[in-house]
């Protein structure tokens, strides 16, 4: 102290350099406060550069133009540059005033995966990765049962299926009835794409062995069907019903339990010209088939019916348990602590659970029998242009 004071100094300086210093540190405190502290103004620039710039901003004012808008409207009559599309095939998806089924771009492999990046993105929270119409939204949705919501289309509907690429185009850009438009937020590029892999997942869904490339795994796979059809059980199920019907009405021909082919040995004798007791006989015996077949498909069209008063109830029961819950969820939402409104509530989601199912595994009875019904109707059109064919052969012999 002694060193940086001398002695001789007045009382007043030691105090006041103290205090000097003490102040010096005030702005440097400021500056550090000013800089830790959030503020929506703009910092301030010593330097200002390009940081600021005399401009007219969005929806701002400008009394330069009458109506004081700084925003200027699009002069009538302009399109901006690069904003033409008159390309009525790409933009709209509509070529010659019909939509386009065809691509303006032409499909490539990077733009089906491209496809699918954007339509996992874009289209499956409501129509699920397949397509089906199950995504989670929808699921979702099914879950809260609020009545209002129209469930998202499964692409793989008839109806879908045979709509031309540039519907699908425009269902994207402008949205359907129900479907919000995503024109604005997918490009139009990505929106082709889309298209191109909305076909491929329809296609996936709707393969038949003609599709099969490998011969040998064609044949591979006819074989197999073939020996399903063949083991089918003999009776009981429609199905079996009408392919045991072929083979039970007393056809000696192993071509017969094949399931329709009309070529039977009589036939062939026939044609080969043997006596007329026997083409009376095989006359008959065509005859008899005939009537059994039509007895079957008589039958399997009442089962139909049967299946489908079925379903219809099915679905009334599905109905009430719905409501039934939707009832409960409302108790709920009022008494959330209730156990047993808890209890009765998961006991009748599991009712309906089960009901769910039991009305699927009808459904899907009701298919197996339409296919079944749909060969009997087919076999039975071959067998009567075989009787004719046996009849008019017989006629000439006469
Ligand atoms: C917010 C949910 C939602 C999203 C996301 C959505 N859709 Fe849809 N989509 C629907 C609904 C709902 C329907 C049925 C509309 C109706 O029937 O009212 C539908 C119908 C469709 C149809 C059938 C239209 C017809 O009748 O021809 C197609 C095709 C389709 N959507 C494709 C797409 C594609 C492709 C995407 C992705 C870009 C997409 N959707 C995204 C909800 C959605």
């Amino acid at each position: 102290m002694n060193s940086l004071f001398p002695d001789k100094m007045p009382a007043w300086i030691k105090p006041t350099i103290v205090l000097l210093f003490v102040i010096s540190w005030i702005p440097l405190a400021m500056v550090a406060q000013r800089r830790a502290t959030p503020t929506p103004q703009p910092r301030m620039s010593l330097i200002p550069d390009m940081d600021k710039q005399e401009k007219y901003t969005a929806q701002s004012s400008n009394p330069l133009f009458k109506d004081g808008r700084a925003m200027r409207p699009l002069v009538a009559g302009t399109v901006a540059y690069g904003q033409a599309h008159d390309d009525t095939w790409l933009y709209r998806g509509i070529r010659g005033g019909q939509w386009a089924t065809d691509f303006p771009i032409k499909p490539t492999e990077s733009m089906m995966l491209r496809g699918q990046r954007q339509f996992n993105i874009y289209c499956s929270p409501c129509h699920g990765l397949g397509g089906f119409g199950n995504g989670m939204v929808a699921v979702h949705a099914d879950a809260l049962m609020e009545g209002t919501w129209t469930p998202p289309a499964n692409l793989h509907d008839k109806l879908v299926m045979g709509r031309p690429v540039g519907h699908i185009f425009n269902t994207i850009t402008n949205g359907i009835r129900n479907m919000p438009p995503y024109g604005p937020q997918i490009s139009v590029e990505d929106r082709w794409a889309i298209v191109l892999y909305v076909r491929a997942l329809q296609r996936s869904q709707a393969g038949s062995i003609n599709d099969v490339n490998d011969p040998s795994e064609k044949g591979r796979l006819q074989a197999e069907r073939m020996s399903q059809v063949k083991t089918q059980p003999p009776a009981g199920t429609a199905t079996g019903q009408a392919e045991g019907g072929v083979s039970n009405s007393g056809q000696p021909s192993p071509s017969t339990t094949e399931g329709a082919q009309p070529t039977s040995p009589q036939a062939s004798n026939v044609h080969k010209g043997s006596g007329l007791a026997s083409t009376r006989a095989s006359l008959a015996k065509a005859e008899k088939l005939h009537l059994e077949m039509a007895r079957k498909i008589a039958e399997l069209r009442q089962s139909r019916i049967e299946l489908c008063k079925m379903i219809e109830d099915s679905t009334a029961r599905i109905e009430a348990k719905r409501s039934e819950l939707w009832n409960l969820k409302l108790a709920l939402r009022s008494n959330p602590g209730d156990k047993q409104l808890q209890a009765k509530r998961s006991e009748i989601a599991k009712e309906l659970d089960a009901l769910v199912k039991e009305k699927e595994s009808k459904l899907a009875k009701i298919n197996s029998d339409l296919d079944a019904s749909e060969k009997a109707d087919s076999t039975f059109l071959k067998q009567t242009e075989h009787s004719k064919e046996i009849a008019d052969s017989n006629g000439g012999r006469r």
